[in-house]
């Protein structure tokens, strides 16, 4: 006999037992509810601070299986989607469940490079930002300021204005991008070529000096793949903020521009970064064992180590591996990239770090690849951002369309002083 698909819970409080469906091998948190120790008691809740076992959606666009190292897009292995596809076909298949046909990849590639101009006024917003702002909060800024050059766009119920805002959101952000690049160098700004594709079109608005870039083939696929790797990675904190802040109905720039800044942070997108001042500090191959011997002490972490969701490991940082190799050999060896690949051979062999199964993440090469590429270190999470864009398209869109959901509103328990009375000036001490 099958085994019911039930959970039996006995409240010792009252003695009362309650049997909770379980589907999807979760139960509803609501089911709780009615578990209450009498009359005027509001019923259990759940505690789960930072969502660590806590489903909120139901999704159909990203798996991981993070103990077995899986990553898959609709059901296709990121191995053969960074090999196989370019960019665009990826934001497609996220944002529209399947692979584009040909027709379909065109329409799309043609939208896109319709809409990559920004209104001249963005230029006026970059021109007040100060000469070292930031380029993730200028981009954060520009991107939720662009619900304002689009107010149709708050008319999210209709499918057809949600696809021409997903394709401005995706046009724009990279020029958006390559012009935080040039405010922050004093460099004018570069426009849009529409007879580049979209990976050579970002590279040139960025590099190109009095009009003019030689485009380097592996350097564009190198940056193609990053992107793609970061395309989405389910509920992650920035693309949690976009559905939370899209959950009040509010506008798809708006909602990203709160993806962006979630991304922000340095626990989220700032890690590579990290990985490039840990190699600074260590200075050189020498003091390599001794930086392993503090490591291991508890004295700090070996950044681009570890992560809370994959386990044995990133399936993201073995293609990333052969990526930088492909791009150093186009830019040639350094002394950090040297230091960093004898530090991940020393660690890789290492009992501490295989017993906690510390293996590399996809931030220990990115920032090094992104570095040879010429960028600088504060701009890393702008290229992360311009990867994870239709991740967040897509489960914003999922989001919408999902009739289970309700604008996002946790509960919360509260710990603050019981009622009292107000107490005029005179009388605080
Ligand atoms: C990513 C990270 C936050 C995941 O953390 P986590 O899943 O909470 O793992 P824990 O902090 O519980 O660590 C488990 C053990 O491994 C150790 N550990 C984890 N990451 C480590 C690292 N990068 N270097 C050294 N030791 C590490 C911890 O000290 C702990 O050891 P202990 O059991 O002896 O106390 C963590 O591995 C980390 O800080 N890595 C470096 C930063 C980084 O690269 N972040 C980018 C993530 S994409």
């Amino acid at each position: 006999m099958a085994a019911k698909q039930t959970l039996t819970i006995t409240d010792n409080r009252t003695g009362k037992s309650y049997e909770l469906p379980i589907e999807d091998g979760t139960i509803k948190a609501m089911d709780l509810r009615q578990i209450a120790s009498g009359p005027g008691d509001f019923g259990l809740m759940t505690y789960d601070p930072a969502f660590m076992n806590t489903a909120a959606c139901r999704s159909a666009i990203t798996f991981i299986d993070g103990d077995k190292g899986i990553l898959e897009y609709r059901g296709y292995p990121i191995e053969e989607i960074a090999d196989k596809a370019t960019f665009l076909e990826v934001a497609y298949l996220l944002n529209e469940g399947e692979l584009p046909a040909a027709a379909q990849l065109e329409r799309w590639e043609r939208d896109i490079r319709f809409h990559t101009y920004v209104h001249t006024n963005i230029i006026k917003f970059l021109e007040g930002f100060r000469y070292d702002a930031h380029p993730m909060g200028m981009l954060l800024g520009v991107v939720g300021a662009l619900s304002t050059f689009y107010p149709d766009a708050k008319d999210i119920h209709d499918p057809e204005n949600r696809y021409i805002q997903r394709v401005r959101l995706l046009a724009k952000l990279p020029t958006i991008a390559a012009f935080c690049f040039r405010h922050s160098r004093g460099l004018p700004y570069e426009f849009p070529r529409n007879d580049l594709d979209y990976i050579g079109n970002f590279v040139n608005m960025t590099f190109s000096i009095g009009g003019k870039h030689e485009p380097n083939a592996v350097l564009q696929r190198a940056l193609e793949i990053l992107l793609i790797l970061h395309a989405d990675h389910e509920q992650n904190c920035s693309t949690s903020a976009v559905r939370a802040v899209g959950s009040s109905g509010v506008d798809p720039f708006s909602a990203v521009s709160a993806g962006i800044a979630a991304l922000y942070g340095p626990l989220h997108g700032g890690a590579n970064e990290a990985v490039l001042r840990m190699l600074d500090e260590i200075g050189d191959r020498s003091r390599i064992p001794a930086f392993i011997e503090k490591v291991k002490r508890g004295e700090g972490r070996l950044m681009g180590f570890g992560h809370r969701v994959y386990k044995s490991y990133d399936p993201r940082a073995k293609l990333i591996k052969q990526v930088a190799y492909d791009v150093f050999e186009q830019t040639g060896m350094n002394p950090m990239l040297e230091m960093a690949i004898e530090l991940e051979q020393i660690a890789l062999k290492d009992e501490y770090f295989i017993s906690r199964k510390l293996y590399p993440n996809v931030d220990f090469y990115s920032g090094l690849i992104y570095q040879a590429m010429g960028y600088p270190t504060d701009y890393f999470t702008v290229l992360f951002a311009i990867g994870r864009l239709p991740g967040w398209l897509a489960q914003w869109e999922e989001m919408i369309k999902d009739h289970e959901q309700k604008i996002a509103r946790p509960r919360q328990i509260y710990v603050g002083p019981a009622r009292r009375q107000y107490v005029p000036i005179d009388g605080r001490r």
